[in-house]
């Protein structure tokens, strides 16, 4: 008996020594296998005389399940102690806080463009796009421009392949075009609303809503220094009516500058000028109570009353309709705004002057 613990606690003592599952292994063999200590004492039983036989066995078996079940035993604390070890390199710390992805923004200019449209949003203008390539009528003839026209030659630009030598395609020169374009499309559904006939017949004299949009968009000149670029921004504004005067447009224009510039006590000043699309014209000029700006005139727009022939291209009766006109510079108003001095820096797409405006 003695002897079988001996036994039993040796193996239990090299099991515990066993580090690795490999290790347990080998010092399994030499209890249990083929030649270790438990089969040579089964081996001795054949020696033995039969009276003897069965309860030596017994006693065998018996060491034989403790060694067994001290083997099962270790090798659960090792696969547990292999399993930690796992748990433990292959860890996620979940508080931590994930990689940033580079946030983009929206462009200096393209945040006045929004700001100006919800400010004549909420002054009931419609908003228009239009092509950036248009014929020679859009953005000279039907504005009172024709071909001999002096004042064609300060607009002088990109001229582009299309057209014919009589209706040559440009890159448009101003937002003007689109007071033709939205106010024909108007008028032609104004035509088909009222049983008026389609346009090209009489010019148009019934009622019908109001035209009150903004057209915003690039524009294009031969022009480029720290205060012009070749592509620049325009933001056309239109309200054609049968009572819509020069009043309303000071009213209109003032409003927008004070919302737009959070100032109240901004001063405006329509300064004499000529377009020929308007009559009398007038450039719009700002002047800022406090700030770094105060005190100096900035001319921010050219705007007027619609002349008589455009009235008559937008297929409207000049005796009946009339209204204003402006178009302003978004890219202005945006140096106005930020305190910017170089027109270019907006065009140069350096990350580090743009992340300024998020
Ligand atoms: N289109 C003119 C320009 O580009 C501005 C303007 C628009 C003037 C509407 C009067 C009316 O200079």
């Amino acid at each position: 008996m003695n002897e079988l613990n001996v036994v039993i606690d040796s193996a239990k003592a090299s099991f515990a020594r066993a580090a690795t599952p490999a290790d347990l292994e080998n010092a399994k063999a030499l209890f249990l296998g083929k030649s270790g200590s438990i089969t040579e004492l089964m081996k001795g039983l054949a020696a033995l005389p039969v009276d003897q036989k069965k309860s030596r066995g017994a006693a065998i078996n018996l060491a034989k399940q403790a060694i067994e079940a001290a083997l099962n035993q270790r090798r659960q604390a090792l696969a547990d102690v292999e399993l930690q070890a796992q748990l433990q390199a292959e860890a996620l710390d979940v508080t931590l806080p994930g990689r940033q992805r580079g946030q983009g923004g929206l462009h200096p200019v393209s945040l006045t463009l929004e700001r100006i449209e919800a400010i004549f949003a909420s002054m009931g203008f419609a908003v228009a796009q239009g092509p950036e390539i248009e014929t020679d009528w859009f953005n000279f003839t039907a504005l009172n421009t024709p071909e001999d026209h002096p004042a064609r030659s300060m607009h002088d630009t990109f001229y582009v392949e299309g057209g014919s030598a009589d209706a040559p395609h440009l890159l448009r020169t101003h937002t003007s075009p689109m007071q033709i374009r939205y106010a024909v499309q108007h008028v032609k559904q104004q035509r088909a609303a009222s049983g008026a006939g389609p346009v090209g017949e009489a010019l148009f004299a019934g009622t019908m809503p109001e035209i009150r949009v903004i057209a915003p968009g690039r524009t294009y000149r031969v022009d480029s220094d720290a205060t012009h670029s070749p592509m620049f921004h325009q933001c056309e504004g239109l309200w054609v009516g049968e009572n819509i005067s020069f009043k309303d447009l000071k009213f209109v224009f003032t409003d927008f500058c004070r919302t737009f510039f959070e100032s109240d006590d901004l001063v405006l000043r329509f300064r004499p000028s000529f377009f020929p699309f308007t009559e009398p014209s007038a450039e719009i000029d700002i002047q800022f109570q406090s700030g770094p700006l105060a005190g100096r005139w900035l001319e921010v727009a050219g705007s007027g009353q619609v002349h008589p022939n455009v009235i008559r291209n937008m297929g409207l009766e000049p005796e009946k309709y009339i209204g204003f006109a402006f178009g302003m510079g978004p890219d202005r108003l945006t140096m106005l705004r930020y305190g910017v001095n170089d027109l270019r820096l907006f065009f140069d797409g350096d990350i580090r002057f743009l992340s300024q405006f998020q």
